[in-house]
């Protein structure tokens, strides 16, 4: 594998996000996020820590970027905490927010690092969901299409690629669904009465709003910045590949659905105008409609499309869930089950999360599902990676070697050169998950997904890991 894998232009980065970062959470007039408030409630963490400081880049941050040049890396992806830029999420600019932006774009700038920014990586301002519940409501819409123009207006002249949304999908599934990230509705002990109350229509107008939202502000930048700036817009999906369980006709279905109930609900209304028609049929009057001026400003309002990827699951036919359907649950919505195991074997090597299974084949599958489905539009891998376990037995010295981590780069990203070059799918750039060791939401401090190690013990110092090396040497070759 080597540069000349990929085509010409072809954009290499590291990526990371405002809350799983910076730190600094009381500097400079940062207001609170929900995942303050999460992060801060007994319970929801697994090893009880917060981000209050997580890795200190909101003070780090010039260090930081001469790793990544060290590494010869094109390109950052991070997010603006928009609460540091409207610490009420709505109202006056605090421009000492504006200033930090400023510092890190300009920095990343004069070493020849390419910012994509992503403007909401799941930290909403704790004052819009006081107010009216944050995404439940449609008034998010404006004030998110506001932020989003003020950070156009800002940092638009050197912005070239906005991400404006962060897994919409997830949120709406584990923010308001499990309950296991902010703004936690629906707990895991009040499952069942969650299920029978909200939890079958709530992840549903949360995701409605995320589309209108990223409408909305696609609409300001195209009418009044996309001349002057002439920069692309995008959001990161998290998509993972489903393979069917058996060559049965049931489960080949199945697998297609899940991947219309997870890709498809979300990318398909800036394709078609509108959600796949088999959400449309099993979900019913809990999915909720585009008005016709509405689908006309979703429809084409994409203009690349980000992919989170990590893992692959089998998935079987489920419609027999009974009870789940009558108590509106999501997944028997879906009438799927999606596991990452058949026959007691797992699909591939696991790393630390207990999700997180290695199938570098699963890459290469859905790059030519996007390509055939979605007509070929460019795509950018915004996310893939994998995680150690933070040991605190094992020395720094043998922390480093990640050959585990070497492998899985180089596996997807073989198969993503092949999804290219063999297969003509229009892939333009690929963002490791994570520069650093990082705060991983619910995991806390247990989840080491980093190229550097970050010593937390130590004053958060950060060591290569050997992947480091292993990315400078491609970077670098021809
Ligand atoms: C996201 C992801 C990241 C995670 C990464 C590893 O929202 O983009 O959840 O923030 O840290 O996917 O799990």
């Amino acid at each position: 594998l080597t540069r000349g894998s990929f085509p010409e232009g072809f954009v290499f980065g590291t990526a990371s996000a405002a809350y799983q970062y910076e730190g600094a959470v009381k500097e400079d007039g940062r207001g609170q996020t929900i995942w303050d408030r999460f992060a801060h409630t007994f319970g929801k963490i697994t090893d009880f820590s917060n981000a209050d400081v997580a890795v200190d880049q909101y003070h780090r941050f010039e260090e930081d970027i001469q790793l990544m040049a060290d590494m010869g890396m094109d390109a950052y992806r991070f997010s603006i905490a928009w609460s540091r830029i409207y610490p009420n999420g709505v109202g006056q600019v605090n421009q000492a927010g504006i200033d930090h932006y400023n510092k890190l774009i300009n920095a990343l700038l004069a070493k020849g690092i390419q910012p994509y920014v992503t403007l909401y990586h799941w930290d909403l301002p704790q004052a819009l969901e006081d107010k009216y519940k944050g995404w439940l409501d449609r008034q998010i819409v404006d004030d998110f299409a506001a932020y989003a123009e003020t950070c156009f207006r800002a940092f638009g002249d050197r912005v070239k690629h906005w991400i404006t949304l962060n897994e919409p999908h997830t949120v709406a599934i584990q923010g308001y669904d499990a309950g296991l990230q902010a703004p936690g509705r629906c707990s895991v002990l009040l499952h069942l009465y969650c299920k029978a109350g909200n939890s079958g229509t709530e992840p549903y107008i949360v995701a409605h709003h995320f589309i209108l939202a990223h409408a909305a502000a696609a609409d300001i930048y195209r009418t009044k910045y996309k001349a002057t700036q002439n920069g692309q817009l995008g959001i990161a999906f998290d998509v993972m590949w489903f393979e069917p369980m058996s060559n049965t006709t049931v489960d080949i279905e199945a697998a297609k659905r899940a991947q219309e109930f997870q890709l498809g609900w979300f990318a398909d209304p800036f394709f078609f105008g509108d959600y796949p028609a088999t959400m449309r049929a099993r979900v019913g009057e809990r999915l909720p409609r585009f008005t016709a001026d509405e689908a006309a400003l979703v429809k084409g309002a994409l203009d690349f499309v980000g992919i989170n990827h990590y893992t692959t699951y089998y998935t079987r036919n489920n419609n027999t869930n009974i009870i789940g359907r009558l108590l509106n649950d999501t997944l028997a919505d879906t009438g799927t089950v999606s596991l990452p195991f058949k026959n007691g074997k797992p699909i591939g090597d696991r790393a630390n999360s207990i999700w997180l299974y290695i199938v570098p084949r699963g890459m290469r599958s859905l790059m030519n599902y996007v390509r055939e489905r979605y007509n070929s539009p460019p795509v950018y891998i915004t996310e893939n990676g994998m995680d150690d376990s933070n040991n605190p037995f094992i020395s720094i010295k043998d922390a480093l070697k990640d050959s585990k981590r070497i492998k899985y780069h180089n596996d997807y990203l073989t198969d993503l050169a092949a999804s290219i070059k063999e297969d003509g799918c229009d892939v333009r750039g690929y963002f490791a998950w994570s520069l650093l060791d990082n705060w991983e939401w619910a995991a806390g401090f247990s989840s080491r997904f980093g190229l550097y190690f970050v010593d937390y013990k130590d004053n958060l110092k950060r060591y290569p890991k050997n992947s480091v090396q292993w990315f400078k040497a491609l970077l670098s070759s021809s």
